[in-house]
């Protein structure tokens, strides 16, 4: 869709009545032809549009994409979301949100896809991310703390994610799995990737990328034990503009809490509440090593606080957790 296009469809969905077409003419400062040559587009996107000699326009239904036109009804804060570039096939949305904020792009943007052709994971690993069925988005912050203290924020996107899922989708009892994993009943249904630029002591941007399985009909067969989507858990398609509007008005609220304080001590309770791995034992895998132990809570720096045989705790701050398999 063109960028007329869709400030045309933000227009009328803003409008939720008729709108005439001298009214968008002058708006968009373009002609009448141009304005239905724009109407046929957004119809050809599947958009309805009623046109109504001598009133105008007014749109009917909209087509459940996570563009900014539909998101913006469900958005209740001011920042975040309130600009949605949307593509609808990029290699990887979180690529193209470093570029662009790079070239400068503010905080509280967000680069969305409706599909990824090189959707990336932590740890070199692909994110699976077909057409028309999930949620792919970047949202760009710019942090005003030291690099220290921004992977942190891995854990408060995995709070606000799951606030988001509560509010949108509720009794489906998911779960944080420290450091960047959503799981329900064991499978995982989303992951966070961090990427920062910065400095010791000055944070440039960080671009925060979360993938969603949220309408996915069934898991590629490699895939089959270890993730799901929201549909397969629920029966129910959900909607990719209000799960993706939702968690925002989650997260910026959370994110401003967080720049005031030292560190994640004030979500600490949500976190170890919903933290899959609370009191279970884990092995740790990570660059060089391997570590084992009980997990006793999640420190307020973010780390893993891991309990030893021999009652040390250590704290750790980066790996994959495996839960350790029950012996009787
Ligand atoms: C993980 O669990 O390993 C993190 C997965 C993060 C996937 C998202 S999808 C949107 C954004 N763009 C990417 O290329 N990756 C993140």
């Amino acid at each position: 869709m063109n960028d007329v296009a869709a400030r045309i469809l933000l227009r009328l969905s803003k409008a939720g009545d008729f709108l005439s077409g001298e009214e968008l003419c002058r708006e968009f400062c373009i002609t009448r032809s141009a304005v239905w040559k724009h109407i046929k587009l957004l119809r050809a996107e599947g958009y309805h549009v009623d046109a109504v000699t001598g009133i105008g326009y007014r749109l009917t239904s909209l087509t459940g994409r996570p563009v900014e036109a539909e998101v913006a009804p469900f958005l209740t804060v001011r920042r975040f979301g309130r600009s949605i570039l949307y593509h609808e096939v990029t290699p990887s949305t979180n690529i193209l949100a470093k570029s662009l904020a790079s070239d400068g792009l503010p905080e509280g943007c967000v680069v969305v896809a409706d599909a990824q052709t090189g959707g990336r994971g932590r740890m070199g690993r692909t994110w699976v991310s077909p057409a028309g069925v999930n949620l792919y988005f970047s949202l760009i912050l710019r942090p005003e703390v030291p690099s220290i203290r921004v992977p942190q924020l891995t854990l408060l996107v995995a709070a606000a994610i799951h606030q988001a899922l509560g509010t949108v989708v509720p009794g489906i009892a998911p779960m944080v799995k420290w450091p960047n994993d959503i799981l329900i009943k064991g499978r995982k249904v989303c992951g966070v990737l961090c990427e920062m630029q910065s400095e010791p002591d000055f944070t440039h941007f960080v671009v925060v990328g979360v993938g969603i399985n949220v309408n996915q009909s069934e898991m590629p067969s490699e895939l089959q034990d270890s993730a799901t989507s929201l549909f397969l858990e629920t029966g129910r398609l959900v909607s990719r503009p209000e799960l993706l509007a939702s968690f925002l008005n989650h997260f910026e609220p959370l994110y401003d809490a967080w720049l005031l304080e030292e560190d994640l001590g004030f979500i600490l309770p949500y976190l170890e509440r919903y933290s899959l791995l609370q009191s279970k034992q884990v092995t740790i895998d990570q660059l060089k090593r391997t570590v084992s132990g009980t997990v006793s809570g999640i420190a307020r720096g973010g780390e893993l606080m891991l309990d030893a045989a021999d009652g040390q705790t250590t704290l750790i701050s980066s790996g994959e957790a495996h839960l350790q398999k029950r012996t009787l």
